[in-house]
């Protein structure tokens, strides 16, 4: 959900305020997910290298999360929304580790949409945590070295539960991957706009998923 900063910067506002509006945004993107019938909807809320910025921006996400969480978790539960999370989750503070999971038992049993958030999350560190419950397995017994191929290495990542991403938008003209969902991504097609993520509507979900349907993939056919 890149340019939030930016976004706010632009305007003479601090980047907090751009992270207050990009929280919007997110609200229309999962109402576009929900117009076009997306079932599964990943948002990058916070990478593990986001710790690195200032403490008061750090705190100014943490809090915004909670808010986010507490203010529209009726809201999503109403719309069919299912809150999952991923990432090192029990790193983060406490109270918003107890916000996230109430919003979680709160939409257990939605289907419509299952939106993932990801926070604390690194794609490099996801494939490490994966190898070592793999190594523990294999030490155990549970799992002869020789199985392992990626369809059973998928099973333990923290997305074992859900398809691989069809799409994968970013926001500023932004083309990196930064770290995100980096196994799962292999076939995933991109789409880059110029647009700062507070500006993102559910119009630009619909132009994405209609640029997304346009796509040939062969995933290394012919
Ligand atoms: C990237 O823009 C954005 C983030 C690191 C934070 C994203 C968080 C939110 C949109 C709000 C909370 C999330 C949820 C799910 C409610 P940037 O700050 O790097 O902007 P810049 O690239 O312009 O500096």
């Amino acid at each position: 959900m890149d340019g939030n900063g930016r976004w706010a910067k632009e305007r003479g506002w601090p980047r907090s305020r751009g992270h207050f509006e990009g929280a919007k945004a997110v609200r229309e993107c999962m109402q576009g997910c929900l117009d076009l019938g997306v079932e599964f909807l990943t948002l990058y809320a916070f990478s593990k290298d986001n710790w690195q910025r200032p403490k008061e921006e750090v705190e100014t996400l943490m809090g915004l999360l909670k808010r986010f969480l507490k203010e529209y978790t009726r809201e999503m539960k109403q719309h069919g929304v299912r809150v999952q999370a991923i990432g090192r989750l029990w790193e983060l503070p406490k109270d918003c580790q107890e916000q996230l999971q109430g919003a979680i038992r709160t939409t257990a049993h939605n289907t419509r949409l299952t939106t993932i958030l990801a926070i604390n999350y690194s794609g490099r560190g996801e494939i490490i945590d994966a190898i070592k419950q793999v190594l523990a397995d294999v030490e155990d017994g549970r799992l002869q070295k020789e199985q392992l191929d990626p369809e059973i290495f998928q099973r333990y990542l923290y997305t074992s539960r859900w398809p691989d991403p069809d799409l994968l938008i970013r926001t500023s003209g932004e083309m990196r991957v930064s770290d995100f969902l980096l196994w799962q991504v292999s076939y995933t097609e991109f789409f880059s706009l110029q647009k700062y993520w507070p500006d993102f509507t559910r119009e630009d979900m619909r132009l994405a998923v209609e640029a997304y349907m346009k796509r040939q993939r062969r995933y290394g056919g012919v």
